[in-house]
């Protein structure tokens, strides 16, 4: 198919024809361009055309800057899965969690994408050589995709990238230069250098195949809720209410918006969502202008955040122009959420979803809880959130120093006598020093949920009982350091059960939580006065809540 695509300049409003390698608005000069298609005679065939396609980035041809053949630079880019987070859905009030998972593309972020039609579309102006700056995700991708293309990459990465990334982008064939410096610094004489060598630097946000590439996050999110949730009546497509992004540049949201603006245009989604941008609260400049209501941010000039993928200080133009969007189209919300809140969701997410995201990423989620908890997220919301994978020695933040068990063989105990010792050793890692937790619910969805909730909160023995029987048995056999109990259960309820507990020595001490669903009246509020630790209503705690009180009774 013949593409028509032109450059509108977001200063002069002229249209122009695009060329990759003159990035300019040939009017005013402006390097704030965006791209236009024929949207009108696309839209006619956009659904049949893409679902004869494989499911990657490139089913989107006809709404991409580039015409050649892509064979040159392909690893299989875009087409990530769509995933449903039920047990965080279900932990948070908010069932429809969507977590669109970037960590499967080619290098692991969703800079693949960007990468990928970057180097392509510099492969079809015959230019081989470029300069990236970055925080390390940008550089990976753009290694891998330059190295395959046989382009020459110089990646300026500040100093604090950790040396894991470092090496990765070294080993494709990068040139890697280390500022020791800020992240906007490092972008300033990564544009010095390319300026003096005459060697084309990445526009990051400014850049048309970088912004075209995000939509196609858009595009198929779209295509995979629809999937998944059924398509609205007329729209072939479904948008969800919310699009979570963490940000630094702003570019992801900038694009993602822009795709789910160019499908609307195209009548293929009935409404754009609302975004919600998220940064680290040490380096959150866009988050303190949307909450001042100003248009431009006020640069960080100390980012003081350990996410260092994120810590783009001045956001520049890339703010002003999300916010006119979202403003625009159906609003959104910038977030700000603090690094103890992020490993914090890391952790969850891991271990609620078996989803290991990086730290850059979990601000997204540790975004997505914040709005849930403070009422901008409903609960029947269809929420999506976007992830990636590069974990790096963060698990000392996560997990504390003694995170792993460790056995060593060739201990001077072991090799005497290797039965009794590898017993020995093999005793130490066992589960026996775990605190033990009773969870009583007559509900197998309530009680999985406890579990679920625990266990990723720590290391426990859990034991469940689906009725005050069972309870009373377990908690006499078993011997519990805590109890979780329901109060609304068939045949013996929670206060039945508590009354049986108190009666037998052996289990009147053991402290009891209860969980319960049920509006007390103030008759019952008294009968449990005295003789419960706390009062938790289901649906309105979140793992927190839990976690303080298991803590504050077993510490
Ligand atoms: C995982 C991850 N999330 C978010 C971002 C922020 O990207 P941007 O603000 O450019 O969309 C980056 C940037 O490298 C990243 O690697």
């Amino acid at each position: 198919m013949e593409q028509k695509i032109t450059a509108r300049c977001l200063d002069c409003n002229q249209e122009t024809a695009y060329q990759f390698d003159q990035p300019a608005c040939p009017n005013c000069g402006s390097l704030w361009r965006e791209a236009v298609y024929d949207y009108s005679s696309i839209s006619l065939n956009a659904i049949s055309d893409w679902q004869e396609r494989p499911f990657d980035l490139w089913r989107y041809r006809e709404l991409l800057p580039v015409t050649s053949d892509i064979a040159e630079v392909y690893l299989g880019e875009g087409g990530t899965p769509l995933i449903k987070a039920n047990n965080l859905g279900t932990m948070i009030g908010c069932r429809n969690i969507f977590i669109k998972d970037e960590r499967q593309g080619p290098t692991a972020s969703f800079k693949d994408r960007q990468a990928a039609v970057t180097i392509a579309a510099l492969k079809e102006a015959g230019i081989n050589e470029m300069v990236v700056a970055s925080t390390g995700n940008v550089a990976i991708a753009y290694s891998a995709y330059a190295a395959r293309a046989g382009v020459k990459l110089w990646a300026f990465l500040t100093s604090l990238v950790p040396a894991e990334k470092m090496r990765e982008v070294a080993i494709y064939g990068t040139q890697v230069i280390k500022v020791t410096g800020s992240y906007d610094q490092t972008k300033k004489i990564a544009s010095e250098f390319a300026a003096q060598k005459n060697i084309l630097n990445d526009l990051g946000a400014r850049s048309i195949p970088c912004v075209e590439a995000m939509k196609t996050i858009a595009f198929e999110i779209a295509e995979q809720l629809a999937n998944a949730m059924g398509p609205k009546p007329s729209f072939p497509l479904c948008a969800p209410d919310w699009y979570i992004q963490a940000v630094s540049g702003g570019m992801g949201p900038l694009g993602v918006l822009k795709g789910f603006m160019e499908l609307k245009k195209m009548n293929l989604i009935d409404r754009i969502p609302k975004i919600a941008v998220i940064q680290a609260e040490g380096c959150a400049p866009m988050v303190q202008a949307w909450q001042q209501n100003l248009e431009t941010a006020q640069p960080v000039r100390n980012p003081k955040t350990l996410i260092e993928t994120l810590a783009t200080g001045d956001p520049g133009r890339s703010y002003t122009i999300l916010r006119q969007r979202m403003l625009e189209n159906s609003g959104g919300a910038f977030v700000s959420s603090s690094d103890e809140e992020t490993f914090r969701a890391i952790h969850l997410l891991a271990k609620m979803e078996g989803l290991s995201v990086e730290p850059a990423a979990a601000v997204a989620i540790s975004g997505l809880i914040r709005m849930v908890r403070n009422g901008q997220i409903l609960p029947e919301d269809v929420v999506v959130v976007n992830i990636t994978g590069h974990t790096f020695p963060i698990e000392s933040a996560i997990l504390g120093e003694n995170w792993s068990h460790d056995i060593d063989l060739a201990h001077p105990a072991l090799q005497e006598s290797q039965e009794e010792g590898l017993l020995a050793a093999l005793s130490k890692v066992g589960s026996d020093r775990y605190p033990r937790i009773l969870i009583v619910d007559d509900i197998p969805e309530a009680r999985q949920l406890l579990r679920r909730i625990l266990q990723s909160q720590g290391n426990f023995i859990l034991f469940e009982a689906s009725n005050g029987r069972e309870c009373v048995e377990l908690a006499i056999n078993e011997k519990p350091n805590l109890i979780l109990l329901d109060l609304m259960m068939p045949e013996m309820d929670g206060f039945a059960v508590m009354d049986a507990l108190q009666k037998n020595q052996d289990t009147c001490e053991i402290p009891i939580v209860v969980v319960t669903a049920k509006e007390l009246t103030t008759q019952e509020k008294h009968r449990l006065h005295g003789r419960i630790h706390k009062l938790l209503q289901k649906g309105d705690f979140l793992s927190d809540d839990i976690q303080n009180e298991v803590r504050s009774l077993l510490d």
